[in-house]
């Protein structure tokens, strides 16, 4: 049997919600800080989470965590195949999940649970409340505009699109999906296609059938998505974000994060550095790891450099780089393993953000107003970086192949040129608007009131 973490239990509170994450530090930051939101608001927090990636409870002493098995092979249990990681737990989580959650809704000692909140893409708990007489809702930790194109797989496939073909004009609108082009439709490399889309299919439907959804998004970002979305599943919609706003999610790493950055950045000028991460899955070859390398260099830029272990293959860390690299660059250069990116993104020196357009590296950098170089590798990144790019116009793509010198040039535009400047000045104005869309009686103020009433009438 499992044993249950339980870190310090609160005092006894009127009803308890039970959340689940999939298990990726994409996820397991919104949906602990969405945890932190509706604490806050006086909702008791079980955490059910999987021994795979498992959340550092001690960061949350007020919640409840309970860890059930996964049932992963090392295989599975690896970051290469996000795709086929996700499949598997929706396979062998169903059993430890089902067991768990009933017997904590017949235990009599806690107070209710009104609801489950669960990740869209953990499709296979829709079921698994449904059993249990249990509504569920969906939290989705990507933006609403990727969620739609996800959502549109299937007619996509029926008209040819996806598969992408080798001779596809990748520059040509999508049909239903504007500002989407071809080149932005989220696929992402798994083994196999069809496990991506059965997964994409099955989150949709299962979202279709819960009782509502909440978005780290917000109005002003998502108006015209938000707006098809409420459409097309006709079910409550809740974007109260960008949860950045209301917590950090420094506490919800599963990295060590090296602050020994924040004391270098303290020495640089006001907006002179560019900051680099590609978040916690992307990865690189080492042709083009040594290319971003020299085109940091040349830049003449100040830079912070994120370098995940693992992230550059065949290389353990940063042993790909050219041997006099660092001598180039000395003083003008920090690398790290992981940062605490919220505070670096927060800090006076940096002036623009180099980005694999996760969704919560690109609300992190809209929540602080930094420009970005946006540089997709996979999935929703894509359809993120066109909406930076091209309708709130807070950032330049980093087109083709990575090679120095474009590389220099894309760093030099953000951070000196013209065009950076006034793509700093929209940043800062649509800072304000997210800052404004959480004051009281603004749009996420309003959905994260109508949410709470919704859970309080469970
Ligand atoms: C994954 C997917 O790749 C992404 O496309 C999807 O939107 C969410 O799930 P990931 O690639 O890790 O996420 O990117 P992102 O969504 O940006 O999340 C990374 C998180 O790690 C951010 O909250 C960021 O602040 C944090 N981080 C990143 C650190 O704390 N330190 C670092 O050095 C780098």
């Amino acid at each position: 049997m499992e044993s249950e973490r339980k870190v310090e239990v609160g005092e006894k509170r009127g009803v308890r919600l039970v959340l689940f994450t999939l298990p990726l530090q994409g996820h397991i930051n919104p949906m602990l800080q969405l945890a932190t939101i509706l604490h806050s608001r006086g909702f008791s927090i079980t955490f059910v989470h999987t021994h795979f990636n498992s959340p550092n409870s001690s960061n949350y002493p007020h919640f409840t965590f309970i860890p059930i098995s996964d049932g992963l092979s090392d295989a599975q249990a690896s970051m290469e195949d996000v795709v086929a990681l996700s499949a598997a737990l929706n396979v062998s989580c169903v059993e430890p999940f089902r067991e768990r959650l009933a017997r904590l809704l017949s235990d009599q000692s806690e107070e209710p649970i009104a609801c489950l909140i669960s990740d869209v893409i953990m499709h296979f708990t829709q079921s698994v409340a449904d059993s249990l007489k249990l509504p569920r809702i969906v939290l989705r930790t990507s933006g609403v505009s990727a969620f739609r194109a996800f959502a549109a797989f299937p007619i996509l496939r029926q008209k040819g699109f996806i598969p992408i073909a080798a001779d596809a004009e990748l520059e040509a609108p999508l049909p239903d999906l504007p500002p989407l082009r071809v080149k932005d439709i989220p696929v992402v490399d798994t083994q196999n296609a069809e496990t991506l889309y059965e997964l994409m299919d099955k989150s949709t439907n299962q979202a279709k059938s819960s009782s509502g959804i909440i978005w780290n998004s917000l109005e002003h970002l998502e108006h015209e998505s938000l707006t098809a979305l409420r459409q097309e599943l006709g079910i409550p919609m809740y974007p109260i974000g960008p949860f950045q706003k209301y917590c950090s999610s420094s506490s919800s790493s599963l990295l060590a994060q090296d602050r020994s950055c924040i004391a270098w950045l303290d020495k640089q000028a006001p907006k002179s550095v560019i900051y680099v991460s590609y978040g916690s899955i992307a990865a690189m070859t080492e042709t083009e790891f040594v290319e971003v390398a020299w085109g940091l260099a040349n830049s003449n830029c100040p830079f912070l450099w994120v370098v995940r272990p693992g992230s550059v293959r065949g290389s353990e860390w940063i042993d790909a780089l050219p041997h006099d690299f660092l001598e180039t660059v000395s003083g003008r250069g920090c690398i790290v393993k992981w940062a605490p990116q919220d505070e670096v993104l927060a800090h006076p020196a940096v002036g623009g953000f180099w980005t694999h357009n996760g969704w919560n590296s690109t609300l992190e950098s809209i929540c602080e107003g930094v420009p970005m170089l946006c540089r997709p590798y996979f999935g929703d990144q894509r359809v993120n970086a066109r909406y930076v790019s091209d309708v709130w116009r807070v950032g330049v793509q980093l087109e083709n192949e990575l090679e120095r010198g474009a590389i220099e040039s894309g760093i030099r535009r953000l951070m000196v040129g013209k065009v950076g400047e006034e793509m700093r000045m929209r940043a800062l104005k649509l800072k304000e608007q997210v800052d404004l869309s959480l004051e009281k009686g603004g749009s996420s103020d309003q959905s994260l009131e109508a949410l709470i009433a919704f859970l309080s009438s469970f």
